[in-house]
């Protein structure tokens, strides 16, 4: 039996603790990510940019990996982005799923990337690589963040440009919603940009925040920690690199008890 009928067996007799979700839609955007939406169990509560556990049913025992949910608090469907791994233990599973399938959710979120970590300030930068943007697709579609932040920067870089798209389809998509794109107006701004193609924005973050481009291209004055609070999700050295600029620039590091200036969390491999 396969990953999704073993998963669809465990699901008729669930241990507490853990919801069994119907898969809704699946888009795949390259041969290493895809994005796909469940139903969301009743009772289900989180807080935009948290993350929960995952899994499927894989050599007859439920297999677990932490996923930032992608939608935001309010949605009805919960949205995930995920990375395809050939032989990995769970995305060589996962993205073979199809609409019907079931998808096993534990029960409980958590996260650092949540809108009370940090303290009020006016500019919020949301830095991410590769799939580090998913908490990050939730939290621009939160009427919540717009209420906290006169301006929000989300910043995505990734190797080539096709992995650029989901980024690009959420700003869509946000347009053409009409109350979010109300709320959102002209608040929210999206830099993408690219480090091994040819693309008008290309360079790793890093590079762009020493060199001063990305605040030229942005309009935006240099980091200052009285006005500018950080989000960083993604690859680990982008994360270390990252967070020692917005240091440097006097910000500091916060958390869910100990709300500061910028939070981190590393994106996640399935
Ligand atoms: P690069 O192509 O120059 O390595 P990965 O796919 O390895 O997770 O990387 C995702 C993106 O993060 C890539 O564009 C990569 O750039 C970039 N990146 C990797 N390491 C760092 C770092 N230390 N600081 C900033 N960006 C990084």
């Amino acid at each position: 039996m396969n990953a999704p009928a073993k998963t669809e067996e465990f699901a008729t007799n669930l241990p507490a603790g853990v919801y069994a979700e119907t898969v809704l839609s699946v888009t795949h955007y390259t041969d290493r990510l895809f994005r796909f939406t469940m139903t969301r169990p009743a009772g289900f509560r989180f807080r935009s940019g948290e993350f929960a556990m995952i899994g499927l049913v894989v050599d007859d025992k439920p297999l677990y990996r932490a996923y930032s949910i992608a939608s935001p608090a309010w949605a009805e469907e919960l949205e995930f982005f995920s990375i395809k791994v050939a032989d990995g233990p769970l995305t060589q599973h996962l993205q073979k799923i199809k609409p019907g399938d079931k998808v096993l959710m534990r029960k409980k979120p958590t996260g650092t990337l949540v809108l009370d970590a940090l303290t009020p300030g006016k500019r919020l930068y949301m830095f991410s690589t590769g799939t580090g943007i998913a908490p990050f697709a939730s939290l621009i579609r939160d009427p919540e963040t717009y209420e906290k932040f006169e301006e929000v920067i989300l910043t995505h870089t990734c190797r080539e440009v096709a992995e650029l798209q989901y980024g690009f389809d959420l700003i869509n998509e946000i347009k053409a919603d009409e109350m979010l794109s109300e709320i959102v107006g002209d608040k929210l701004k999206h830099y993408a940009t690219v480090t091994r193609e040819d693309y008008p924005f290309k360079g790793r973050i890093t590079d762009l925040i020493e060199s001063g481009k990305m605040f030229a291209d942005l309009g935006v004055p240099p980091l200052n920690p009285e006005t500018d609070r950080g989000m960083l999700c993604g690859s680990m050295a982008m994360i270390k690199d990252t967070a020692a600029l917005l240091e440097k620039a006097g910000l500091t590091e916060g958390a869910n008890n100990n709300p500061a200036e910028f939070v981190i969390e590393r994106a996640f491999v399935g």
